[in-house]
């Protein structure tokens, strides 16, 4: 099973041993209770001492109350072993993730695991075997009062009750007692003590999958234990208390008796007598002081967390402490000098014409979405002057896989300060590689890209197809095929497919295509979820990934492809006659048409693996650093106020460590996911070496800026440090990015002057 389906399946299951655990300790309580109730009206002080004896005695006069008392038994019993069952399960779930890596398994099997399944082994010995005697012997003395037979059932339960348990803080004093079930009365609450712990132990595992993540912090884990040792005891007593003074004044008594049993259970009887009312006097003080205590401590704490988790004034990001020192401001590593290329973008909103007629009112860079392709020659330098003419909208451009200067990124408050309505900005840089990549707004970009404030970049080679002065080039036809550029984007909630200036088509977009023509197709998902293609017609390759391209890519047929959240993927194929078809997300109707004809069906083949395609090449061995980020979701403090926060090493953004790295240096990053949701990484102004997912090591080679990293997947990839500035990191699922999922890249010596502060303005996410 892969390990995302464990951590699914462990899920559910965590579920149920919570659930069956709670059912459980309910369930033995009440049986615990009936078997009392039916054991005081046999109003024999003997019942105390040998419930054999006297059970065969009083059986005739309490025969409706031994059937129902059978019965609770019966379901306190078949609760009991569900949940044993039920968290014998999760052991085994938990062992394989920790096979599969102890990110998986570390707060399972140190926290969560030990407050079920320490108090479920007590509870196995000590209470399991009462309610299945009770069961038997009731049954059995309802069926001939005579052969309740106590003789056999004596000596188990005399070995049931060897002294005392302690589990999870609350000692659970054994009952002498009882020779049958529970009929101990508070003795017999006290049996079932382990089965509550194990309850709310079970409760407890619920809230470390909610709260805790890799690694596991202790204070949170240890707040969490006291949590549920102090529910016990609470409960314990309380039910102890609240029986106690149901059944009245025989409590007393029940001490008395327990000399019948003989020997070790002399030292446990005393204990026992008092288990009652009186407990909660003496030390129903100290534990009440002791929950006070904790109480105090949790609220300190997460009141102290939460004042501490409010985004400051004003933040500097970037490198900590010494690592700044000497340093180079980001807007210091800028490109100057004449520009080859000029374009301007000019953000303002405007209604928008799907290519169906329906129009969407959008947040656009010059009045359409995507906005105009901006095609460069490779070696030109580039200047790209943003206009602001949003009534009220921060905005900046981001070029998304591009290795610009740092002070070119687009990022509000780390690299710039956003450019506000009215303002304008120029982004200067080189363009020293080809490829396919993307502009977008880079201040609250999560409803700045969905609203419509992205576009395409291309790089063509240095005598490629761009037609000189052509700024918007439609249908780039050069000498040697056609070549286009397909944005995915849903758009007001239509999904789309943009094919170059085009406006996008909200069906099958059509491009009249001659057989022979060599085709590229340059795709970008531009929403938040991963897209699924599927080219229907002609074998084809996947020529490139992120701008890269892969080395002998093999023909592909009857495959589909997915492409993470801000990912592209180049395919190339020749034009056959008949007609090809690109679909997008399984969708007939939705995607691009070219040639004529009617369009085929299109084909569902199995998923591409991109880290088994292309070329083995050798991968590097020796790294200079070594990082880890485990990816997750839990219950954390966003600016002050609890939310379902995306995670990197179980913090959130500001709060997630700035890996400091210095330039020449190759990183070795290994990204985890232990959470139930697909992350799209994107390192800012890098690209990484693919190195193995989930070991095994990758081909093509495999240069990606944004990648799915699916729950329980593990990716290996290599970071070459070799463009200086401070670079955000962040998950493509820009929902995520702004619940937490978001963090910096900084090199040693390089500082930023803007603010990402609560009074900047910026919000760089
Ligand atoms: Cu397209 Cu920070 O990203
Ligand atoms: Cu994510």
């Amino acid at each position: 099973m892969s390990t995302g389906r464990l951590l699914a399946l462990d899920d559910v299951v965590l579920a149920a041993v919570a659930a069956c655990w709670v059912a459980a300790a309910i369930a033995a309580l009440a049986a615990s209770r009936t078997a009392s109730r039916t054991a005081s009206r046999t109003s024999s002080p003997v019942t105390l001492t040998g419930g054999g004896p006297s059970r065969t005695a009083g059986a005739s006069s309490v025969t409706p109350s031994r059937d129902s008392s059978s019965r609770t038994a019966w379901v306190a019993a078949g609760l009991l072993g569900l949940a044993l069952l039920v968290t014998a399960l999760r052991v085994v779930l938990v062992v394989a993730l920790a096979q599969a890596g102890w990110w998986f398994a570390a707060d399972r099997l140190l926290v969560a695991l030990p407050m079920v399944a320490g108090p479920g082994l007590v509870a196995a010995i000590v209470t399991l075997p009462r309610p299945l005697r009770l069961a038997s012997t009731a049954r059995a003395s309802t069926a001939h009062p005579s052969a309740a037979h106590p003789s056999a059932a004596h000596p188990s339960a005399a070995h049931a009750s060897v002294g005392g348990v302690s589990s999870g803080g609350v000692s659970v004093g054994e009952d002498s007692a009882d020779a049958a079930a529970f009929p101990g009365r508070v003795a017999g609450e006290r049996a079932v003590g382990p089965v509550i712990v194990a309850g709310y132990g079970g409760l407890g595992g619920v809230l470390v999958a909610m709260t805790v993540s890799y690694p596991v912090p202790p204070v949170a884990a240890g707040l969490i234990a006291a949590l549920v040792a102090g529910a016990s005891a609470a409960t314990l007593r309380l039910s102890a208390g609240r029986h106690a003074g149901a059944v009245g004044g025989p409590l007393s008594a029940g001490g008395e008796p327990t000399g019948a049993d003989g020997g070790p259970l002399d030292s446990v009887g005393p204990r026992v007598s008092t288990g009652g009312p009186r407990v909660s006097t003496g030390g129903g003080r100290v534990s009440a002081v002791g929950g006070v205590v904790v109480l105090c401590f949790a609220l300190v704490w997460g009141g102290a967390s939460m004042w501490s988790s409010r985004l400051p004034a004003h933040l500097h990001l970037g490198a900590p402490g010494d690592a700044r020192a000497a340093g180079v401001a980001v807007t210091e590593l800028r490109e100057s000098g004449r520009p080859d290329r000029t374009f301007t973008l000019t953000a303002r909103p405007a209604t928008v014409t799907l290519a169906s007629g329906r129009k969407v009112e959008a947040w656009t860079f010059d009045g359409r979405v995507p906005g105009p392709t901006l095609r460069v020659r490779q070696g030109e330098l580039v200047e790209v002057r943003l206009r602001n003419r949003m009534p009220d909208l921060a905005v900046t451009l981001h070029w998304h896989g591009y290795h610009v200067p740092a002070g070119d990124d687009g990022v509000a408050g780390v690299t710039q300060d956003a450019v506000r309505p009215g303002g304008e900005f120029a982004y200067r840089f080189r363009a020293d590689r080809q490829g396919s990549y993307w502009y977008h707004s880079h201040d609250m970009s999560d409803p700045a890209v969905r609203m419509g404030l992205f576009g395409m970049f291309v790089v063509d080679p240095p005598t490629g197809p761009v037609s000189p002065g052509d700024s918007t080039a439609e249908n780039v036809t050069g000498h040697d095929g056609a070549d286009h550029t397909v944005a995915v984007h849903t758009l007001g909630g239509v999904p789309t497919v943009a094919v170059d200036d085009r406006p996008p088509a909200d069906g099958l977009a059509r491009l009249p295509t001659a057989p022979g023509t060599s085709v590229r197709l340059r795709i970008a998902a531009t929403d938040n979820t991963p897209v699924t293609l599927a080219l229907t017609g002609t074998p084809y390759r996947l020529a490139a990934v992120d701008g890269h391209d892969l080395e002998r890519p093999g023909a592909l047929r009857g495959r589909r492809l997915r492409l993470a959240a801000g990912g592209r993927y180049d395919l190339t194929f020749t034009m056959p006659a008949r007609p090809v078809l690109l679909t997008v997300n399984d969708r007939p109707d939705l995607g691009l048409m070219l040639g004529d004809g009617p369009p085929p069906a299109p084909q569902r083949g199995p998923l591409l693996d991109i880290t088994a395609y292309g070329a083995a090449r050798p991968l590097p061995q020796a790294f200079d650093q070594r990082l880890t980020w485990v990816l997750d979701r839990r219950l954390a403090l966003l600016d002050g106020a609890p939310a379902m926060a995306h995670t990197v090493n179980g913090q959130v953004w500001p709060g997630i460590e700035t890996p400091v790295v210095r330039r020449g240096d190759l990183i070795k990053i290994t990204l985890v996911n232990r959470g139930k949701e697909t992350h799209p990484m994107h390192p800012h102004g890098h690209h990484v070496l693919v190195l193995s997912r989930d070991g095994r090591p990758a081909t093509g080679p495999l240069w990606m800026d944004s990648f799915d990293v699916a729950p329980g997947e593990v990716w290996e990839v290599a970071l070459p440090a070799d463009n200086p500035g401070i670079w955000m990191s962040h998950c493509h699922d820009l929902g995520h990015a702004a619940l937490g999922m978001t963090f910096h890249l900084a090199y040693e010596g390089v500082t930023t002057p803007f603010d990402a502060g609560a009074d900047s303005g910026n919000h760089p996410e």
